[in-house]
């Protein structure tokens, strides 16, 4: 018998967990094994409260039955069918449903299997369409700091979080950042978009001065950037960037791979802000987060650059093995019929205030600096413990979930984007339990 085989089942060495403290976690796991509705189970038999739709994708909640069928039933029809040069009929549907729910003007979505694949996969259809129209020189990208856009190389190029770029050697070349829009002391407390820093739109116009607009091919931001702490847009901010880019021929991305599927209360923040940038990447709620999927939409405009010459060739040398996969296409159908029976989008709407008042509520607890929200998104940003950056969060983490709910923190912010079902008695619930937590907090 080979050492191999001897091994215990349970044994917690081999998986290495990806952005986590895998030797604090592997000393106290935290285990869920089952989950139903707005609860998981965890693995000691105890009921957790998901403040955070899993990692912002489970929008319409755990164990949906519509979607757990969906899945089924298309794993025992056909379980996969060649991505290239071959279609299936569940996939063009999917495409077809999400030009039902995406702002007006987007006509085309390209299938991937993640939110960072949709970022590499559009910063490459902006760098190849600048090239179909003849402006072959447009190669440069501009991402925002603090930004967070994927894992892969392009998109903790365009990214701004430091500790996910400075281990990781020169990144692409030919790539700027705007600053962030985090202005504490002028924009504290915010409730929905803040009052100031639409001006730093104009640093985009100095980063165009400073290149020439003739060797930038794309912006791309997260409308509401989530990773980094949740920075909502300031007021008039994406519209500015909108008007610089139209008017220097740069194309916008939005990366809505957690604003997307109602989590903003519109189907997408570029419907909530009336802002249309030129491409969307989303993954996360397209599939209620079961099924791995990520999906870039583009205009019309974009997609016809690409439809010349002969008719046998290949137009986008790009794809996955798995782009459209007939099972995520499935999930993606039941997830969006559910999403529209359920009306879950205008549901998280009418929640917001009702989210938003409960959330500001915790402004007289110890160490809160900030609080803000937007749709069913929200942040309390704690006064970091001196000299230990983080700490004072990952324990708000580590007590809430002994305490029986789920909350996600990043540096000293606690983040929270519930699934969509969550009732008003749960957000009292929720917010109650951080209340309590945040007390007895050093
Ligand atoms: C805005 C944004 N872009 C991209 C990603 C990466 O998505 P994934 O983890 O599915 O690759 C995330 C994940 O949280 C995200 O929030």
């Amino acid at each position: 018998m080979s050492h191999r085989a001897v091994r215990a089942p349970n044994d917690l060495r081999a998986f290495w967990m990806p952005f986590t403290a895998n030797r604090q976690f592997k000393q106290a796991p935290r285990m869920f094994v089952a989950a139903d509705g707005m609860h998981y189970t965890t693995s000691d038999g105890r009921k957790v409260l998901d403040g955070t739709a899993g990692l912002w994708c489970c929008n319409a909640g755990h164990c949906r039955p519509r979607i757990s069928q969906a899945i089924a039933e298309q794993a025992a029809e056909m379980d996969y069918a060649p991505a290239f040069q071959m279609g299936h009929p569940k996939a063009f549907e999917l495409a077809n449903r999400l030009m039902g729910i995406a702002p007006e003007g987007m006509e085309h979505a390209f299938f991937t299997n993640s939110g960072s694949e949709s970022v590499e996969t559009a910063l490459k259809i902006a760098i190849a369409y600048q090239r179909a129209i003849g402006q072959g020189a447009r190669t440069r990208l501009i991402g925002r700091e603090r930004g967070y856009h994927g894992v892969n190389f392009g998109g903790i190029s365009v990214g701004g979080i430091v500790s996910n770029r400075k281990f990781f050697g020169t990144l692409l070349t030919g790539v700027d950042h705007m600053p962030h829009t985090h202005l504490p002391g002028r924009n504290a407390w915010s409730k929905g978009q803040p009052e100031h820093g639409a001006e730093l739109a104009d640093e985009l116009e100095r980063i165009v001065t400073l290149h020439d607009a003739s060797t930038i091919a794309a912006v791309i931001v997260e409308p509401v950037a989530g990773s980094t702490g949740v920075l909502i847009p300031p007021k008039g901010y994406l519209e500015r960037l909108r008007e610089i880019c139209t008017r220097h021929g740069i194309l916008l991305i939005f990366d809505e791979v957690i604003t997307g599927f109602g989590r903003t209360g519109a189907a997408f923040a570029a419907e909530k802000y009336g802002v249309l940038p030129d491409m969307i990447t989303c993954a996360k709620g397209l599939t209620n987060g079961v099924i791995p999927m990520g999906a870039v939409l583009t205009t019309g405009a974009i997609h016809d650059a690409f439809m010349t010459g002969p008719e046998h060739l290949i137009e986008l040398f790009h794809g996955y093995t798995y782009s459209g996969n007939p099972i995520a296409a499935a999930a993606g159908l039941a997830t969006l019929e559910v999403y529209a029976e359920e009306g879950l989008f205008e549901r998280a709407a009418k929640l917001a205030p009702v989210w938003e008042a409960a959330l500001h509520s915790l402004r007289d607890c110890p160490h809160v600096i900030d609080i803000r929200n937007e749709g069913l998104i929200g942040a309390v940003e704690l006064e970091p413990i001196a000299g230990e950056p983080t700490k004072r969060a990952f324990q708000a983490f580590l007590a809430a979930y002994d305490a029986g709910f789920l909350i996600r923190t990043t540096g000293d912010i606690i983040a929270m984007s519930p699934p969509l079902i969550i009732s008003e008695a749960q957000i009292d619930e929720l917010v109650g339990g951080l209340r309590k937590v945040l007390q007895k907090l050093a």
